[in-house]
């Protein structure tokens, strides 16, 4: 299939058709959102399916029900998929939701309410190996050609969502003052306990540590990847193939390594230290 048939192009970015209509992105327009709403906002591959894993066992106090009993995309949706107009009337407050949107495309309800955001950054090397796999495993998405095609095409920004770099310079310059917090996936893996922390306060939960210790227990890549409710293995075989790569893949730092030769990484870092030269933010990783 060609491109323009597996992709809408929605306000200049590409949305895959099987997940993404012209109505759900619009219905996302429109979207209003209340001040308890919480949302982690995360690039693709940077996390997304973790945080909805975290955020209903937060918000509901290590309560495993919902994590054992609902598709992780019926849990916690996405704010601008096809099955969120579904489920908005049956969300219990407060509302969890995840979105790859970078800011410019929020709604408008979203700069006039309280509701908080979690930003989740990744180390761009390890998103585009992780990308790759999952095209490379998704029917619903253009198949990534080689390894070196497909880190032209990542630069390019002809990937889900657009250029990394101008998801994370929209979402670091956002003014949203203390409804913002940023966390790396790096972070995440090196210390979930202490992330999960650090989410726990900002949530205003202040969770206890038996607690704490109980999520970063079901949250964790082992768990995970054996929980049907968030490994994928509900998606018939046609659209996501596990036997080509699983869905929760390796979950590790520096995968990236495995992958590059020297030519691609010399590419790759003066493209990303040129898009993001007159940023004045530093990045938590060496470029
Ligand atoms: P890898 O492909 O590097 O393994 P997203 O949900 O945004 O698509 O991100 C998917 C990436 O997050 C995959 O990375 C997946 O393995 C990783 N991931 C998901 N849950 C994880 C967990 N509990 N611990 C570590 N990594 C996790």
């Amino acid at each position: 299939m060609s491109s323009e048939e597996i992709y809408l192009n929605y306000k200049g970015l590409m949305f895959p058709k099987e997940t993404h209509s012209l109505e759900s992105l619009e219905f996302a327009q429109e979207f209003k959102f209340k001040d308890e709403d919480v949302m982690a906002v995360v690039y693709p591959k940077s996390g997304t399916i973790w945080m909805q894993e975290i955020l209903p066992l937060l918000l509901n106090g290590g309560d495993l029900t919902p994590i054992h009993t609902i598709p992780n995309w019926d849990r916690v949706p996405w704010l601008e998929e096809k099955r969120l107009a579904l489920l908005v009337d049956k969300m219990a407050s407060p509302r969890a939701m995840v979105t790859h949107f970078p800011y410019q495309l929020m709604p408008p309800s979203f700069h006039t309410s309280k509701a908080k955001v979690i930003y989740v950054m990744r180390n761009p090397k390890d998103i585009l190996v992780s990308s790759y796999y999952f095209h490379k495993m998704a029917a619903f998405l253009e198949d990534p050609r080689t390894f070196d095609e497909f880190v032209d095409t990542f630069l390019e920004g002809k990937v889900l969502f657009g250029k990394w770099t101008d998801h994370v310079k929209g979402w670091k310059s956002a003014e949203l003052g203390n409804r913002l917090m940023y966390i790396t996936y790096e972070e995440m893996v090196q210390d979930l306990p202490a992330a999960l922390r650090q989410m726990s306060d900002f949530l205003g939960r202040n969770l206890s540590e038996d607690t704490i210790q109980k999520i970063a227990e079901h949250c964790s890549f082992k768990t995970m990847k054996t929980n049907k409710m968030s490994n994928f293995s509900l998606v018939p075989k046609m659209y996501m193939d596990a036997d080509k790569s699983p869905f929760l893949r390796k979950g590790v730092l520096g995968d990236w390594k495995n992958h590059f030769n020297s030519e691609q990484l010399a590419k790759f870092t003066s493209a990303i230290r040129k898009d993001l030269d007159s940023e004045s933010f530093s990045l938590p990783w060496n470029l």
